[in-house]
């Protein structure tokens, strides 16, 4: 099983301008729909588990319901924890296998206690062979809300990412998690970053673009999502151009999966085998991820490094 950390994948994204897609997964069938549209697209993907989707799916056996899955996938792909907070449960990731932890410190952690509270995981996890994202600037929205937080400071993103030891960073340049999102993004801040860490691989959260044809179907058949703004492809292509190597996407990958299943389930009223909704929910993601891969994120075909 191709199951690798994110280093190697970085250094041949940036080296190659393109950004290795994150995709938040809720269950089994999700990640099977999401291997097997990198593996169609040859391309690096990471399986991205928040802490409550961890708890749903199985905590301490992820790594094992993903090995059952991935026997015939080829490309490398890396188990990430998404918005880690504490210690604790980055060690326990890491412990089960996961190959990549994000530290997130909150909003409310000094400066200094941020950078200690980082490098504590990000020692742990090179002891063992994993990576970890940290986090600097607001990135608001997390909980499904919406929220624009604080930018990254250039400054302060160069003292944290050497003080702390990470991997990769989440900076704040205008996107946020969830379905209100700025549409335009501060592309000379990342410049800016660039310049000071040359190399280095900064994360993009909150990138979704909220495909227009999934939400009209997820409202179409009994939905109700109102005023969801997305950024749009084309401003990920360009900060993807400019050497930001991990794009997040949660809030499409999930509208795409429960649009799907609301619209079978409407369409299906007197069937009740549970694989007749699943598959085309499977199949949303599939369509979904092979897409980003394909005409946003330019990593079709990089799956050998
Ligand atoms: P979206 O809500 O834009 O999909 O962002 C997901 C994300 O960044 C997860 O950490």
């Amino acid at each position: 099983m191709p199951l690798v950390n994110t280093k190697k994948m970085f250094e041949d994204a940036y080296k190659n301008h393109y950004a290795v897609g994150a995709f938040n997964v809720d269950s089994i069938a999700m990640v099977q729909g999401l291997l097997q549209a990198a593996e169609d697209a040859k391309s690096p993907v990471i399986i991205s588990i928040s802490k409550g989707s961890r708890k749903f799916m199985h905590p301490g056996n992820i790594k094992e319901l993903v090995e059952c899955v991935s026997k015939d996938i080829t490309i490398p792909f890396a188990i990430h924890l998404d918005h880690g907070d504490s210690f604790e449960v980055c060690k326990s990731c890491i412990d089960e296998g996961f190959t990549s932890v994000m530290m997130d410190c909150g909003d409310d952690v000094s400066f200094d206690e941020r950078i200690r509270l980082t490098k504590e995981v990000a020692d742990y996890a090179h002891a063992h062979g994993a990576v970890v994202e940290g986090e600097l600037g607001e990135l608001g929205g997390e909980d499904g809300g919406s929220g624009h937080g604080g930018y990254s400071d250039p400054q302060a993103v160069k003292e944290f990412v050497l003080k702390s030891g990470v991997d990769s960073l989440a900076v704040s340049v205008g996107t946020c998690h969830g379905m209100q999102k700025h549409t335009t993004l501060e592309t000379g801040l990342i410049k800016e970053m660039m310049a000071l860490l040359p190399n280095f691989p900064f994360v993009l959260h909150g990138s979704s673009t909220i495909n227009n044809a999934n939400l009209k179907d997820f409202n179409d058949y009994g939905g109700n999502i109102c005023g969801a703004v997305g950024v749009p492809e084309e401003q990920i292509r360009e900060v993807v151009k400019l050497g930001v190597c991990k794009v997040n996407i949660g809030t499409d990958f999930r509208v795409a999966y429960v649009a799907a299943l609301r619209k079978s389930l409407a369409l299906n009223p007197s069937r009740f085998e549970p694989r007749t909704f699943l598959e085309p929910a499977k199949k949303a993601v599939y369509d979904l991820v092979y897409h980003k891969l394909t005409n946003v994120f330019g990593s079709k075909g990089h799956n050998k490094f």
